[in-house]
């Protein structure tokens, strides 16, 4: 399809090209077109196959309802059943403006429009070219934002272009909007009012017309299961892009110190202007740290620019709730798929250690000392337990018979079989390593977010691959004479048995040399001082 581009900055001077606009959408055409909020695919809301094509344009799921925009109050009379007195208070003081009621629909609003609701949704937009486009169509334009379904809502023409051209048959250059979010949408339809979509008129201002209005969860929080979408719209993975978004919050201080705390851990960062000098790391900026105003006009051009710079992983400065940063924050953590951390997120500790060296002497100190320990061989038992996929893939790698009648794991058998030569261990080890290595991460992630530090107790922390998922490995030291004498003591073995079990860990031993090492040996080495290094 051709796209014919029209850039209008006087509404007055450029009437024919108005008209022009106008006559495509009479002739049932959709057309991108400015508003304050953000651009809009705009149709004749009365007409089916028209606004068929602005679904089409969009990829856009046919269930979720369109936004019809008015140039005159008059006009929702056409668009619902009745105007209750609170409609008409909120359209005196926010119309024309980022504002959107919704409210029982007339039998006259197509399906295609509400998305098979009773209800319809309608906002009065104040961007001159909107209204003069309106105007000049002479009825009501069905218009979502002019984005493909997924992609951050256009703020500015070129972005526009990028979606859809080649897709719809014009598109209006109105300039950049000059907000940034899409409308505040309200639903009066419910006994009480309910805000469905924070923007630029706040809950705050919606509170002091309307007196009680809900807010929906949905709005801070993912949308639960089993909850409908009072809007249709918050099932939807919105205002996403590529990159995936993490948000942190905290100061500017705390942000910086994570950053520097965990190097790796993002590619990019997105945050306030002016500290994008101060951040250790590429940075795009939205707007400022106390002006929620500026942030929303920012934050999809910001989302775009990530996309346009390669960002993979982006750690996101958390900006205000309050006032116009509810609709900031709703939009941001829905992008980032509501993924938080916090700047005192814990640690991982790999801890390894040879037999005797006091490894479990170091992990019940540090216990005490608030640290959370993961029992690796505890997590190796668990994956085999009666019934375990794992101990399926095994039966069918090492024999049917290594599990019992009672469908327990045979755990000397599989030894016999899997220890016979190297490729048995290696089998052995492809099956079972990565399901240690995933439990321990999933246990590990849920105690750090609550600002845990956590160690993994593991004495083949290096040869299982349990090391990838530290932040930092140590190792107990202990001389062998020592480690001879401690398991001599507390196991009950020969002397003989002791050796061969410690010539088993040399390939351990090996891999561990890049650990850090605490030393527990006797005097003048003392384990509490060795610990608190750790600490
Ligand atoms: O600022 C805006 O509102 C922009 C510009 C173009 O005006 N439009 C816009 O439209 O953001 P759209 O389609 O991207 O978002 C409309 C939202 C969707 O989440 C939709 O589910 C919801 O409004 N919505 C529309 N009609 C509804 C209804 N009858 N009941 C509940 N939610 C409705
Ligand atoms: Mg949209």
């Amino acid at each position: 399809m051709n796209t014919k581009i029209y850039t209008i900055t006087d509404t007055v001077k450029q009437k024919n090209e108005i008209e022009e606009i106008a006559s495509l959408i009479k002739s049932g055409e959709a057309v991108a077109i400015p508003t304050e909020t953000v651009y809009g695919i705009a149709a004749d809301c009365f007409n089916e196959d028209a606004c068929s094509k602005i679904f089409e344009a969009k990829g856009r799921p046919s269930d979720n309802p369109l936004i019809v925009h008015i140039a005159k109050t008059e006009e929702l009379y056409t668009l619902v059943k009745e105007v209750p007195q609170k409609a008409l208070e909120l359209a005196e003081k926010y119309w024309p403006g980022p504002l959107t009621i919704i409210l029982p629909k007339r039998e006259e609003v197509p399906d295609k429009v509400s998305g098979g609701l009773s209800t319809v949704a309608v906002r009065m937009p104040s961007h001159p070219v909107a209204r003069a486009v309106i105007e000049a169509a002479g009825v009501p334009l069905a218009a979502p934002s002019a984005n493909i379904s997924g992609f951050p809502s256009p703020t500015s023409p070129s972005y526009v272009i990028d979606d859809m051209y080649g897709r719809l048959p014009a598109i209006v250059d109105g300039g950049e909007c000059d907000f940034g979010i899409e409308s505040t949408v309200v639903t009066l339809a419910t006994d009480i009012p309910e805000l469905l979509r924070p923007g630029a008129v706040t809950y705050e201002q919606l509170k002091e017309v309307l007196g009680e209005v809900k807010l929906h969860s949905a709005i801070l929080n993912p949308l639960e299961e089993g909850v409908t979408a009072t809007s249709p719209g918050m099932k939807y993975k919105h205002y996403s892009p590529d990159a995936k978004l993490l948000i942190l919050n905290g100061t500017k201080e705390e942000f910086i110190r994570f950053i520097e705390n965990n190097p790796h851990f993002a590619d990019h960062a997105l945050c306030f202007e002016g500290e994008e000098n101060d951040i250790p790391l590429p940075s795009v900026t939205f707007g400022k740290e106390d002006d929620p105003f500026s942030q929303a006009k920012r934050l999809f051009d910001a989302f775009r620019e990530l996309d346009t710079n390669g960002a993979k992983k982006v750690l996101v400065r958390s900006p205000s709730r309050e006032g116009v940063g509810l609709g900031v924050c709703n939009r941001l953590y829905r992008a980032a798929g509501f993924n938080f951390l916090s700047p005192y997120q814990g640690i991982v500790i790999g801890l390894t250690g040879e037999s005797g060296s006091g490894k479990s002497t170091v992990c019940e100190r540090l216990r005490k000392n608030g640290f959370i320990i993961i029992d690796a061989d505890k997590a190796a038992r668990s994956i085999t337990e009666k019934g375990s996929p794992v101990l399926e893939r095994l039966a069918s790698a090492f024999g049917n018979d290594i599990i019992k009648s009672d469908g327990e794991l045979d755990r000397r058998l599989l030894a016999s079989r899997a220890f016979r030569d190297y490729k048995s261990k290696r089998l052995l080890d492809s099956i079972t390593h990565p399901e240690i290595i995933s439990i321990c991460e999933k246990t590990a992630k849920e105690q750090t977010e609550k600002g845990k530090n956590v160690i993994i107790d593991a004495p083949l922390l290096f040869t299982s691959g349990l090391w990838q998922i530290c932040h930092k490995t140590v190792k107990v030291y202990a001389p062998e004479e020592i480690r001879l004498e401690r398991i001599l003591l507390r196991d009950n073995i020969t002397k003989e048995e002791a050796l061969l079990r410690f010539s088993k860990q040399t390939e351990e031993e090996k891999a561990a040399r890049s650990a850090d090492v605490i030393i527990n040996n006797y005097p003048p080495y003392d384990l509490d001082t060795e610990i608190k290094k750790i600490i």
